[in-house]
């Protein structure tokens, strides 16, 4: 997105602001798919990336299935008018209350659903929840890997899925209960470093499946698939040999199920690249030796430097080409020292008032996005075929309130 459209977004639906670039949305959605196709591996969305209902509706008409990880997300795009048959829903610590909820949602209809604990399982066979249609089953294989601990998901310090000790006993449960198992699925982490670890979980998971003797019908492998940031450490991840290499781990299973379908189900290298979160400085001012740039917006906009330390590259649009390159720290107007974007950063001398563009926030960005320090959600718009569209409103303090009751507290 050339910076003079984003200067252009900034100044008509205001600041701070996501941006999202549909075209590039677009055309990165079917290099995946193509990669992927041509080893018969088909791609669900993970719609906790980004859950824009314009974004979802993009990726579904360049025909990604999607990987719903809430009852809210299968609502939300089961309203966006997206077939249950494209939804898999793959959630851990599912209560019996929302298995209610997404048996309502669901109806006789036939959404996936891939179960990560025991007790999700006991919850299928409750009246109220009656699940007729088969599950897969998700296992912690042993193996994580991640940009960050946080979203390490294999292993023992990771919360998620079964882990492989109690595998034989919900094998046993399905079987007793008639709940036909003929899926199983494993997502080592977010953002994994290499292909070799991400080939490491997918070994470990077909391993487990052909120990089982079972005939399955899906594999899913999970998602995870990094972006490159653009802090220099480049991308060791090509999805194409990823692909090839999953078909092939897989063959074995395929000729004991010719019915085997193969999945993946990535988030992030779908939409990072395509959004950037623009904001305004608010203050240049220097404490010691450091120079601090706040701007209007934080972590409540876009966590993941708070979070994990994460690098966004940062650029001033609004600085001339020959201003002078100066060093500063990009921070946040929260009440945390944690609220920086960026420290000891090189960046065009900023002045109050200069916008900044803050790179690759299209994943895990809004999405992630609070209300903290009563502070409104940025609005969101797309850019489509070169016009900017305005596809979802800034908050306002009524919407903050919506939920409150306001009567007046009596001492
Ligand atoms: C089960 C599952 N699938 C898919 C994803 C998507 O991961 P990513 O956005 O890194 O591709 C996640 C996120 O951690 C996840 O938990």
């Amino acid at each position: 997105m050339h910076d003079a459209l984003l200067l252009e977004a900034i100044e008509r639906f205001g600041s701070p602001l996501y941006v999202y670039d549909f075209d590039a949305l677009c055309s990165t959605a079917r290099a995946l798919l193509a990669a992927f196709a041509r080893h018969d591996v088909q791609v669900l969305y993970a719609v906790k990336a980004n859950s824009n209902a314009r974004v979802l509706q993009a990726l579904h008409c360049e025909g990604l299935a999607f990987d719903a990880c809430s009852v809210g997300e299968v609502q939300l795009l089961l309203r966006l008018g997206i077939s249950p048959s494209r939804v898999h829903f793959n959630a851990d610590a599912v209560t019996l209350d929302e298995m209610r909820s997404l048996t309502r949602t669901v109806g006789g209809r036939d959404v996936e659903l891939t179960v990560g604990s025991l007790d999700h399982l006991r919850a299928l066979v409750h009246p109220d929840v009656a699940w007729a249609r088969p599950i897969a089953l998700r296992l912690n294989t042993g193996f994580g890997a991640g940009h960050s601990a946080a979203v390490t998901t294999g292993g023992e310090l990771s919360k998620f899925g079964l882990s492989l000790e109690d595998l034989d006993e919900a094998l046993a449960w399905c079987l007793h209960h008639q709940v036909r198992c003929t899926g199983f699925h494993s997502h080592a982490g977010s953002g994994i470093g290499s292909v070799r670890d991400y080939l490491e979980n997918a070994r470990r998971l077909v391993a487990v499946a052909l120990a089982c003797g079972l005939s399955l019908d899906t594999l899913n492998v999970g998602g995870g698939f990094p972006h490159d940031y653009g802090n220099g450490q480049g991308l060791d991840f090509d999805l194409d040999s990823l692909a090839a290499a999953v078909e092939s781990l897989a063959a074995p299973l395929r000729q004991r199920s010719a019915r085997l379908r193969l999945l993946v189900e990535p988030g992030r290298c779908l939409v990072a690249g395509a959004g950037v979160l623009l904001c305004t400085v608010a203050s240049v001012k220097r404490c010691g030796d450091r120079q601090y740039v706040s701007v209007d917006s934080g972590f409540h906009h876009l966590a993941r430097p708070f979070l994990y330390g994460a690098y966004h590259g940062i650029d001033n649009l609004s600085a001339s080409p020959d201003a002078p390159q100066t060093r500063v720290d990009i921070v946040g107007q929260l009440c945390q020292s944690g609220d920086v974007f960026a420290r000891d950063r090189g960046l065009a001398q900023p002045r109050v008032g200069d916008r900044l563009c803050i790179r690759d926030a299209g994943a895990y960005g809004y999405a992630m996005s609070s209300n903290y320090n009563a502070r409104p959600r940025p609005a969101e718009v797309a850019l489509m075929n070169d016009q900017l569209q305005l596809i979802r409103r800034r908050e306002t303090l009524d919407d903050l309130l919506r939920l409150q009751t306001l009567e007046k507290h009596t001492c």
